[in-house]
């Protein structure tokens, strides 16, 4: 049997346990879209409450805008103009390949600006198809937004959550109540004509993203000011690592400014917290030619998949691009006290790239046994099993009633009485549930019960019920800090 990269395999769980799995498979499915099972659904829900936590705690608020922008908006934006990508079809089998993958091959880095450098470039590079061997030529443009039209009007589906804060930025700061630094945020849909949609929710067409506009005061440095001492990877435009901490990356002039370096720490706590691994992180700056039309710097947050680096995270410097152009264009007064345009510093996310991230990172398997996912307890999609030893006896009773009464404080618990003890502790320890209570004899005669803990395996016996319902939030329980012991 082939082996599985670690890639396909987290593609071929995800479908089996219901994380996601691609949609439209009745009719052959269509490549570039996915759907959230169940589990991912929960999964996903949890990773935005954390994201909106994470910004919430800055003083940060939050907006809901359209997918479906009309013309005007992405005109200014520049999008309609800019948002172009190269790309090359194979004349022999027709696959089609984005032109700045084929060319970030060993020997050519460099984003060519025209059609003919791009031709030029393919020319020289002789690059061949990967599936049929066929060499490629004549690169074209095309645009990676998509058109829709309504009573004679043209729109598009939008490419970023971002326009529907900058258009909003007078109303905005009325609510905020003139207060600058403003930030807001944003989570939803975003669509792109990925020319090259695989590798199952990492290249969609439509994907759930996660952005935040920092809105500045024209001129100063001392908003936000990164003060963390961890040491990472910071990849910069020259191809040099340096492995710092992003406070000594500002001071070095590495990263722009405090305010850049203290989103870019942000987002690192925000992706770690949630559980992907920090050895899978670096910070990599982007060179100039591949900077967005809107952005004068940009670091991304790459994980490692596979050896190879992609991006889950972009934090870009956007200055005044957006408000100036949309003062320009809308006429409207979208400046701060008096004649003032604020600057903005942009995390955006990729948030199926951070849920594939986090599965890739928490597969786990036991020494010859079966594999588990090792999600922190606040993120897994269920936070706890209820399991009678047996069915007979009265436990399956006492455990169902049990059930009822945790799943009103906790919703997302699981009841499982089917089949060998063992064998459901392992299909709870594979969907990440970290928490297992079992129901046994001791539980009819004392109201004592079993908690098992998933990544050690490790069991507190004779706890009482009481003190798993007098808890709240079950997972704060102090009993579960046994487990650490
Ligand atoms: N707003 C950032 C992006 O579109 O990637």
């Amino acid at each position: 049997m082939k082996q599985l990269d670690e890639l396909e395999e987290m593609i071929e769980l995800s479908k089996r346990r219901g994380f996601f799995w691609p949609s439209f498979s009745i009719y052959g499915g269509s490549a570039g879209f996915n759907d959230y099972a169940p589990l991912g659904s929960i999964l996903k829900n949890r990773i935005y409450e954390e994201w909106k936590r994470a910004f919430t705690v800055i003083g940060g608020i939050e907006i809901d805008s359209p997918n479906i922008t009309p013309e005007r908006v992405l005109k200014a934006s520049g999008h309609v103009d800019k948002f172009i990508d190269m790309a090359v079809a194979c004349s022999k089998c027709k696959t089609r390949y984005k032109l700045e993958n084929i060319i970030s091959a060993p020997g050519s880095s460099r984003i060519p600006e025209t059609l003919k450098e791009a031709d030029e470039m393919v020319r020289k590079g002789h690059f061949k198809c990967e599936k049929c061997g066929n060499e490629l030529t004549n690169p074209y443009e095309f645009h990676l937004m998509f058109q829709t039209q309504a009573s004679d009007e043209t729109f598009y589906l939008r490419p970023e959550t971002a326009q529907g804060i900058f258009v909003n930025f007078k109303l905005l700061l009325n609510y905020n109540r003139g207060k600058m630094p403003m930030v807001v945020y944003q989570q939803g849909k975003g669509f792109r004509n990925e020319i090259s949609p695989r590798q199952g929710i990492i290249r969609q067409k439509e994907f759930n993203m996660a952005e935040a506009e920092v809105f500045l005061p024209e001129s100063g440095d001392d908003n936000f000011i990164p003060d963390s001492n961890e040491k990472l990877i910071l990849h910069d435009m020259n191809g040099v690592d340096h492995n710092i901490s992003i406070s000594e990356a500002v001071k070095n002039h590495v990263v722009g400014s405090n305010n850049h370096g203290f989103f870019m720490q942000l987002i690192y706590n925000f992706v770690t917290r949630i559980g992907v691994d920090k050895k899978r992180l670096r910070f990599r700056q982007h060179r100039k030619d591949e900077l967005a039309h809107y952005s004068k710097e940009c670091w991304d947050l790459e994980v490692n998949l596979n050896g190879s680096w992609l991006e889950i995270v972009g934090i870009a410097d956007r200055g005044t691009y957006d408000l100036s152009r949309h003062i320009r264009e809308s006429g409207e007064n979208l400046y701060y006290e008096g004649e003032k345009i604020a600057r903005v510093i942009e995390p955006a996310a990729g948030m199926d790239r951070i849920i594939a991230a986090l599965l890739v990172s928490n597969m786990k398997r036991r020494e010859n046994t079966y594999s588990y996912m090792s999600f922190p307890p606040e993120i897994s999609p269920y936070r706890v099993a209820v399991l009678p030893l047996q069915k007979k006896d009265g436990l399956l009773e006492k455990a169902r009633e049990l059930f009822e009464a945790l799943r009103e404080i906790e919703p997302y618990t699981v009841f499982d009485e089917s089949g060998a003890i063992g064998r459901r502790y392992a299909r709870q320890d594979e969907i990440g549930t970290p928490y297992c209570i079992t129901v046994d004899y001791e539980t009819l005669e004392r109201d004592i019960v079993t908690i098992r803990e998933r990544n050690t395996t490790k069991q507190i016996k004779n706890v009482r019920i009481e003190s798993i319902l007098n808890f709240p939030l079950f997972l704060k329980n102090p009993i579960l800090k046994e487990f650490q012991n």
